[in-house]
């Protein structure tokens, strides 16, 4: 079953020591699942807050403050994040992302009239 979701397939940024909601694992019974959700699109990211499965952030510099310094370094860890020092991003370099993130917005998607509520 794993296998045919779009899961990060090295379970996420942990954003709790010990997971509240067990993600994947509610399915799959394994441990090595727990704390893995389905990897979201960044496409007009700046639009969709609240973030993450639970709502729990809701600017995108909270988030980026995850993945910065504030994830936790458990088993499940992704790779990524598991091979890196924390507080590696300095206020500029966020900044940086969050502009680079607002790049995504797609304002011709967003206004297209063919999507409004019915
Ligand atoms: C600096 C690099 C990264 C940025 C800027 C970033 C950005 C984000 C943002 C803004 C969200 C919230 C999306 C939403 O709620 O709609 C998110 C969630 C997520 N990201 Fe990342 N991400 C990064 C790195 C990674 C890595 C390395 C992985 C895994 C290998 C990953 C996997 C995921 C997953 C699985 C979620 C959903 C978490 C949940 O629902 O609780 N991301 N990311």
């Amino acid at each position: 079953m794993a296998a045919l979701l779009p899961i990060s397939d090295s379970a996420i940024p942990v954003l709790d020591s010990i997971p509240v909601d067990k993600g994947l694992a509610l399915v799959t019974k394994l441990s090595s699942d727990e704390g893995k959700f389905k990897t979201p699109t960044l496409r007009n990211i700046a639009k969709t807050a609240p973030y993450m499965h639970d709502g729990r952030f809701q600017t995108l510099r909270e988030c980026i403050q995850h993945y910065n310094k504030n994830f936790h370094y458990t088993t499940n860890l992704a790779f990524e994040l598991k091979t890196v020092t924390k507080n590696r991003m300095n206020d500029a370099d966020i900044d940086d992302l969050i502009a680079f993130l607002n790049t995504l917005t797609d304002e011709e998607f967003i206004n297209n009239p063919a999507f409004n509520e019915p």
